[in-house]
């Protein structure tokens, strides 16, 4: 794998190879006529355009990322740190971002914990928290970090079944909470349903279950929601509660590939974090996000964006007569009726990439937010798939 990779880089002289050594490359993998038909300078074969992102044709609306990023604002910074990329992250582009991101929250750069996708500083928690107890999760979140704890043995998940309209339980989380739980973990909006709990019920219920125990909100589509400063639980951190936020330019950013997300939480808690991430953010990552974090712009773009792929798929899944959930999120969760894996293969066919089933959810399917055009194809294709 990481062979034929290199291999390819090589070829196609995505490494940085000089257009004189790809073709050296190239001349010395063909045959003697072909190479001679060539002649001595060939010209160097294109960087396959579909090397970093979705395949040709494919509408991709299955990993909830967000195709209007990087703004310009990052990319042109992004191209400036190229240029310096023989150098490591410098201390102080660090220092930068840390200290806007602790402007725009109201706390102070020790309580930031800036990392290589919020992904990492996630993986981090886990590893914190899940020795000392259960973590004490929804049923369905997005897992990924809390079962890489749990791969390692450092970690179980007590989940906790959603509500009966798919919403997060809080009251019977609560009620699992003891000060023996390593970690409360929420996702507000959630992953796969989108939804947000009501502002006021979950940060009450995060003030008392943090009297217990740490309590980690993952705010990753926080910006998409309906009310982002409302809805976060930051400002519980400053008021001396034991909570963690963490936060990504994977979404509203659109900076998935870039990777960059960070955590906000008191300063005695930063410093355990920054102690267990494990990863040196890149300077491009970095640049990048200092560039865009406040483009409002080109966020307030991004936002409405998605809102209007969001409306187009919630009509075309109303006009359907089928249920769906109350996405404040760059994705929707429905209920087609049919096999989730059935739908994914049967989307698939027509070059569209939407998430097959989650744990028991057989019937329910994700759809992200792609370009326009992608959603468009996406609410064509639907009533197709499912026969309507
Ligand atoms: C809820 C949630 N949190 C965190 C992440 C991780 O994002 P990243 O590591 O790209 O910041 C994702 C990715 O999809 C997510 O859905």
């Amino acid at each position: 794998m990481t062979l034929n990779l290199t291999r390819r880089l090589m070829l196609t002289g995505a490494m940085g190879t000089s257009i004189a050594g790809a073709s050296a490359c190239v001349s010395s993998v063909g045959s003697t006529t072909q190479a001679a038909a060539e002649g001595a300078f060939p010209p160097a074969p294109a960087i396959d355009p579909y090397l970093l992102g979705p395949k040709e044709g494919v509408a991709l609306l299955s990993r909830n990322e967000n195709p209007y990023g990087p703004a310009k604002s990052a990319r042109d910074m992004i191209e400036y740190a190229a240029s310096k990329g023989a150098y490591y992250t410098s201390f102080e582009a660090q220092v930068m971002l840390t200290e806007m991101i602790a402007e725009k929250n109201n706390v102070s750069p020790e309580q930031v914990v800036v990392t290589t996708g919020s992904g990492e500083v996630l993986s981090a928690i886990a590893l914190i928290y899940g020795p000392k107890g259960p973590i004490v999760a929804p049923r369905l979140f997005w897992d990924t970090t809390a079962l890489y704890a749990v791969n390692l043995r450092m970690a179980n998940i007590e989940r906790v079944p959603l509500a009966a309209d798919m919403s997060v339980d809080l009251s019977t989380i609560e009620a699992k909470v003891t000060p023996e739980t390593g970690l409360v973990q929420l996702c507000n909006p959630n992953n796969p349903t989108g939804m947000v709990s009501d502002a006021a019920t979950l940060k009450a219920a995060v003030k008392r279950m943090a009297s217990k125990t740490t309590v980690l909100v993952d705010e990753a589509y926080i910006e998409l929601s309906d009310d982002p400063e409302g809805n976060s639980c930051v400002p519980l951190i400053n008021a001396g509660h034991d909570v963690i936020v963490t936060r990504t330019f994977s979404k509203i950013y659109g900076m998935a590939g870039v990777r960059v997300g960070y955590s906000i939480s008191s300063a005695e808690t930063a410093e355990k974090i920054r102690a267990t991430a494990m990863s040196w953010s890149p300077s491009l990552s970095i640049a990048a996000a200092i560039g865009c974090y406040n483009d409002e712009k080109f966020l307030a773009m991004s936002r409405s964006k998605i809102q209007e792929a969001r409306d187009m798929v919630n009509t075309t899944i109303d006009t359907l007569g089928l249920t769906r959930l109350p996405s404040q999120t760059n994705f929707v969760y429905f209920k087609s009726g049919k096999e989730a894996n059935a739908v994914q293969e049967a989307m698939m066919k027509k070059k569209i990439s939407v998430r097959g089933q989650y744990m028991d959810y057989n019937e329910w399917t994700r759809v992200s937010m792609g370009t326009i055009a992608d959603v468009e194809r996406f609410c064509k294709a639907l009533p197709e798939v499912l026969g309507a």
